[in-house]
This record gives structure tokens, C-alpha cells and sequence, in this order.
């Protein structure tokens, strides 16, 4: 009997097949896959552990992803745990203890688990992060409260707890939390968050450090030292540090140091301990995609900050980083229509689980699960079930040719900002969470049910 398992392994740009079997084993070297838009998937879009068989199978995290899909049904989120606890561990091995996953981009109670258990500290900023941590054990010390407009519980629930620190971003925000230190004679860790007022290259509703943000202090008028100054003199309220989040989504590293540049003035005059640079790093999403790694990104901004300001401590919230590539989603076709010269495929999911492309005009690939391998020779546009144009997962992307009805396909690179801002949009049911690692797959957030939808109705009759 012949078991054979390809693996795909990436070596320096080269893709290497090793085909193995009870007797033999031979290694095809083939081409480090092109930006041809028609070429198989990048395997490193995928995570790391994504492996084919000689039946075409993919399997992550040694799960079979069409069985996954069989079992759980579609849309389906399938996240690699070990990719997960790894991005984890390396954000902790870059920048040390504190480090907080920015939990925006995906927070289930499942992944909150596997941060703290991997040394995370968490940046969350509504009652409903803070509470998912909390609720899985997380102590408060390791929360960083976050948001342009806390609101009072919410201030009143982390001074009473005792946070990692409150990161204050206005001054009504700096009145409340005053008010509410003092009313409990509790002191609190205070970073204040400074706006550099620079230029940031992304999209614009996710660029912050511009001056036209709704974010933060500016850094270019007398506003963030002032509200500096305000902290010190509050006697509850304990400066640790200057915070900034420039945007999401950057690419060039310089951008980075420009505004950690612009922030440090204030660094200079105050001598805090601590510097935060946010979160904010990009992603490869698309073949043929170039960023920088985890790795870079943290080595040029701790290395500035050894060198600018020896003896603090620079920290980061990284979120889309640490889940991304960790996520695929899987979704079964149900239609593939010609016409107007074009080929629709419509999936059982959309702009409801994946809100991105209309929000940002975001890329993706997409690659059949039953052909990870094929060359994907027919142009197509993703769409979704949902009863508008825009509810459209690609544009223009690749399948193979005899894609078919009923084939599941799998959008990589889903890890982050699409469970998360997943919606019940033509009341579809939020799909299922499931984990994988050691060949098991394990599902952590069941599919909602149309129960599940009226749930909270009180005049539902
Ligand atoms: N720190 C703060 C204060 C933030 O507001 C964010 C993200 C982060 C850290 C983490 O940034 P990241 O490493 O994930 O880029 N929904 C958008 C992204 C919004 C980001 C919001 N804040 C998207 O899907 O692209």
C-alpha cells in the first residue's frame, strides 16, 4: 500500500515538494510560485503548518480541511493553534513582558487563553474585552484599557481592579478619571496616548497618527504635554508613559521610527519608563506580496529605542500579526455564473464574516481546498450571499478551471478583523470557530443559531 504525504516546505524563496512514501522518498524542486494571478496559492499565505497530500488534501495542523469543513459545515474560521501560541511567544521574545495583544483583531475566550498562556498582556477597550479576558482568568494587571471614549463603568471597573495601565487619550477622558480615582482613592498606571501628526500611508479609516485623527493628544502643540503635566499633578493618577498607535496596516518601517521621532520630544522632557508604539505592522496578503517580518518591525523600533533612550522600555500592541496568517476561512460554492463575460462563484458567506473588502477595498487570494495545488487558470469574482453588489470577497480573483458547485474554497490570511467584525447582516448566523494543532481539530465557538438571533428579543412574538 502506497502513503504519501507532499509537504511543502519554503526555503528561501525556492518551494520544495518532498513526496514521501512507505519505501521512497523524492524531492521535486519546483519555482518559488510567481505573481502570476493564475499561479497556486503561496503557501506561505497559508500557516505554517499547511501541508498537501498525494490525493490533493490540505491539512493544517495535521486536520484534513475538507473533513473540517464536512464536520463543522461552512463559513468556517479554522485557526492554526500552534501559529497562534508562536506569534505570541515571539511578540513576548521581541519585546518582553507587557506586550499586549491588541484583542480587536480576534478575541474568542479560546484565544484569549492561548495568549495568556503564552505571556500576553492584552489591549482591549470596551467592557466586552475587558470582560472575555477577565472571564478566562486573565488578571486585570495585564489589561490595557484602550478607546477615545471610555465610558465611566468602564474606567470605574479598571481603576477599581488595577490595570496594566489606563491609556488616557483626551481631556474629558482625564477629568472623568481623575474624578473616579479620587472618589475611590485608588491609583492608577496612566500612559497618555500622543497623536505625532504625521503622515501614515494606509487607509484612511485606519490611519491614526495624522493630525485629522480622532486620537489621541497632539504631539505638535503644547496638547500632549500638557496632558502629561495634568497626570503628574493628579494624585491618583501614576505617569508610567507615552503611547502612540499610528494606524494598521503600514508597511514601511520608517513610518514607525518618523513617529516615534515626532513623539519623543516629549520622552526627552518627561523621562517616562515606558514608550509604546502600538500595533500597526502589515501583512503579506497576496501572492507576491512584500513586508517586512514581526521580527524587523520589532527589531527597529527596540533598537531605536536602546539607542534614543536607554534604560526605558519600548513595548507594542501588535493584533493583525499576531492572528492573521493563523486564520483561513473555508466557504462551499454554491453558484458559478457566466455572464457579462465574467464568472460569478457565490459562497454561503460574504461581507457578513468578512467585511474588509468593502470597508478598505482589501486583496485577497482564494484557492479551491480540494486542489491546494492546481494552477488557478480562471479569472473570477468572490462573491457572497448577501443582497448587495458590494458584498464582494474579490474582485477579481483565480480559481482553478473546473471549479464547481458544492467545491470548498478558503480565503487565507482571515485571521484578523473578520471574526471579530463579523455581523449578522440579512440575520445570517455568525459561522463557527474551530481550532487545530496535532491533527485535531477542536471547535471553540459553535455557529450561531437562529435561536441564537432572537435570543434577545423581548417582543418577539
Ligand atoms: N493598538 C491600538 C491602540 C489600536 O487601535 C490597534 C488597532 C492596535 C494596537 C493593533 O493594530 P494592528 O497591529 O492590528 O494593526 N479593522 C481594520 C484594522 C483596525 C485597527 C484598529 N486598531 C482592518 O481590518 O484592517
Amino acid at each position: 500500500m502506497i502513503f504519501a504525504i507532499a509537504r511543502k516546505i519554503h526555503n528561501r524563496g525556492a518551494v520544495q515538494v518532498t513526496i514521501s512514501t512507505t519505501s521512497s522518498m523524492m524531492v521535486l524542486m519546483t519555482s518559488r510560485p510567481q505573481c502570476l494571478p493564475t499561479a497556486p496559492i503561496d503557501f506561505e499565505l497559508l500557516p505554517r503548518s499547511a501541508e498537501v497530500d498525494l490525493a490533493g488534501r490540505l491539512r493544517v495542523g495535521g486536520v484534513d480541511v475538507l473533513d473540517a469543513a464536512q464536520e463543522f459545515g461552512t463559513p468556517l474560521f479554522l485557526y492554526d493553534e500552534d501559529e497562534l501560541r508562536a506569534s505570541f511567544r515571539e511578540a513576548v521574545a521581541v519585546f518582553g513582558e507587557g506586550v499586549a495583544y491588541a484583542t480587536k483583531a480576534f478575541l474568542t475566550p479560546a484565544v484569549a487563553r492561548i495568549a495568556a498562556q503564552e505571556g500576553m498582556s492584552f489591549d482591549v477597550s470596551t467592557a466586552g474585552e475587558y470582560a472575555c479576558c477577565r472571564r478566562v482568568g486573565v488578571p486585570a494587571s495585564r489589561l490595557v484599557l484602550h478607546g477615545n471614549n471610555k465610558q465611566p463603568e468602564e474606567l470605574r471597573l479598571a481603576v477599581e481592579e488595577g490595570p496594566q495601565w489606563i491609556v488616557v487619550d483626551n481631556f474629558d477622558e482625564l477629568e472623568r478619571l481623575t474624578a473616579i480615582t479620587e472618589e475611590l482613592q485608588r491609583e492608577v498606571n496612566i500612559l497618555v496616548r500622543a497623536n505625532p501628526g504625521i503622515e501614515v500611508h494606509t487607509h484612511r479609516y485606519i490611519a491614526t497618527g495624522n493630525r485629522d485623527s480622532k486620537f489621541g493628544f497632539p504631539a505638535w502643540n503644547e496638547d500632549a504635554n500638557r496632558a502629561i503635566e495634568q497626570v503628574k499633578k493628579a494624585p491618583f493618577l501614576k505617569f508610567l508613559g507615552v503611547h502612540m498607535h499610528i494606524g494598521s496596516f503600514v508597511l514601511a518601517l520608517d513610518t514607525f521610527i518618523k513617529a516615534l521621532e515626532a513623539a519623543a520630544p516629549l520622552f526627552d522632557h518627561h523621562h517616562p519608563e515606558i514608550f509604546v508604539v502600538g500595533g500597526g505592522l502589515g501583512m503579506r496578503y497576496l501572492n507576491g506580496d512584500e513586508c517586512p517580518t514581526f521580527r524587523e518591525w520589532g527589531e527597529a523600533i527596540t533598537g531605536w529605542g536602546r539607542r534614543r533612550f536607554p534604560g526605558s522600555r519600548i513595548l507594542a500592541e501588535p493584533g493583525r500579526t499576531m492572528v492573521a496568517r493563523a486564520g483561513i476561512t473555508l466557504y462551499t460554492v454554491g453558484v458559478v455564473q457566466r455572464k457579462g463575460g465574467r464568472v460569478f462563484v457565490a459562497v454561503d458567506g460574504g461581507m457578513s464574516d468578512n467585511p474588509r473588502p468593502v470597508l478598505y477595498g482589501s486583496g485577497y487570494e482564494v484557492f479551491s481546498a480540494s486542489a491546494p495545488l492546481a494552477l488557478r487558470d480562471l479569472t473570477i469574482r468572490l462573491v457572497g450571499r448577501h443582497c448587495e453588489s458590494g458584498d464582494t470577497l474579490l474582485e477579481e480573483g483565480h480559481l482553478p478551471a473546473g471549479i464547481t458547485v458544492g467545491d470548498i474554497v478558503c480565503t487565507p490570511v482571515t485571521g484578523a478583523y473578520g471574526y471579530s467584525m463579523a455581523s449578522n447582516y440579512n440575520l445570517v448566523p455568525r459561522a463557527a470557530v474551530v481550532f487545530v494543532s496535532g491533527g485535531k481539530a477542536r471547535i471553540t465557538t459553535r455557529r450561531e443559531t437562529l435561536e441564537d438571533l432572537f435570543a434577545r428579543e423581548v417582543d418577539g412574538e
